[in-house]
Formats: C-alpha cells, structure tokens, sequence
C-alpha cells in the first residue's frame, strides 16, 4: 500500500512539472481583469498627468512632435511618456535632449538601492518618486487603483527579461 502510494505521488510530480514546462512555453492569455489593468495602465502611463500644470516645454505639442510623435498633437502637461518615449519600450529621453535607459526590464530589476537616498527602493517607489519630480504631479498612493494599473503596464512590458534584483536597466 505504501509503496504505491510513493509511486503515485510521484506521478503527480512529473504531471505537474510537465504542466508547469507547457505552461512556460505557451504564454497562457491574461484574466480579462488583469489585461484591462494592463491597458489602464499604459493609457495612464501616455496620458495622465497627475495634477501637475508643468508644460513639457514651452509648446507642448511641437516638443512632442520631436520627441518621438504622438497622435493628438502630445499632451498639455508633463505625463511619463514625455521622457519614457515609445511606451517605455525604448532608451528615455529628457525633455532636454539627454537620454537613459528604457523601463524594458524594469520591473524585473527592482527593488534597488538607492546611493542618494540611502534606502531600498520598490517599482512603486519609483513611480511615486518620478510622479513626484519628473511630473511634478500628486504621486499615486501606494495599493491604489492608479498605481496597481501602472505596475501591472511596468510588468507586462518586462514579460520574458531576467529577474535580477538590483540589476541594472538597459
Ligand atoms: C522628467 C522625466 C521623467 C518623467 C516625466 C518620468 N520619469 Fe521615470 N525616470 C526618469 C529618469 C531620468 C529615470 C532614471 C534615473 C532616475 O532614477 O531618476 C527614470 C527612471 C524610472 C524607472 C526606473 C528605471 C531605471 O532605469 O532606473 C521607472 C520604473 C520609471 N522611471 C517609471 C516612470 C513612470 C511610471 C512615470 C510616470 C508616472 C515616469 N517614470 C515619469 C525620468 C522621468
């Protein structure tokens, strides 16, 4: 009886790992709720500005013209994708012109520390922080729906890079 019990339990085993192999080849779609997070959040990411009343640049419109273009004519104020151009999928770039790494493996790579301000920092905490300085904006509350949508946008974007905690971004 013991013996058997063994080998079926060990059947199980190799049942589940080749189910877990299946399951990492073929990407399984997304829960619709967790796909509609995903859109929230890259449309927050292109269009929200949080409040603030920082313009890009003096012309908003013509300025987003060359940072990469955007349909509509850009936004009036400052949003993440005024210097995380192309959704993030691409190096960064200041509205003065200096450039910095993409957010493609971001989520895969965080927490971090951070040197200047002695402390472990979490993807939300980074968000709060580039909401905070980069827009200029009321930064989105930890656990709220804003800041669940924006990591969600963050993950999806990083789907398939390494996990290396603390690792650099490219
Ligand atoms: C004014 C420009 C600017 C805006 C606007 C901005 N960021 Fe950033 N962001 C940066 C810069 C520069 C860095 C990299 C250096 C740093 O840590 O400050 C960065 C870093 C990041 C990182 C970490 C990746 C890395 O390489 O360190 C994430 C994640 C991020 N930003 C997300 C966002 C999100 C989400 C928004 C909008 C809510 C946003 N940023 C708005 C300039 C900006």
């Amino acid at each position: 009886m013991g013996a058997r019990k063994t080998v079926g339990h060990r059947c199980s085993m190799v049942a589940i790992a080749a189910l877990l192999i299946a399951g990492a080849a073929v990407a399984a779609p997304l829960p619709p709720a967790l796909q509609q997070a995903v859109s929230r959040g890259a449309y927050i990411f292109n269009d929200d500005s949080f409040g603030s009343h920082v313009k890009p640049v003096a012309d908003a419109a013509s300025a987003f013209a060359t940072l990469g273009g955007a349909p509509h004519g850009g936004p009036r104020f400052m949003t993440c994708a005024v210097c995380h151009i192309h959704g993030g999928l691409v190096r960064g770039r200041l509205p003065d012109g200096r450039r910095f790494a993409s957010l493609r493996n971001a989520a895969a790579v965080f927490p971090r520390y951070n040197v200047k301000s002695h402390r472990v920092m979490t993807l939300e905490a980074q968000i709060r922080h580039c909401v905070r300085d980069g827009i200029v904006g009321r930064p989105p509350a930890y656990g709220s729906a804003s800041m669940v949508d924006l990591v969600s946008y963050l993950k999806s974007i990083a789907a398939g890079q390494r996990i290396a905690i603390g690792g650099p971004t490219h």
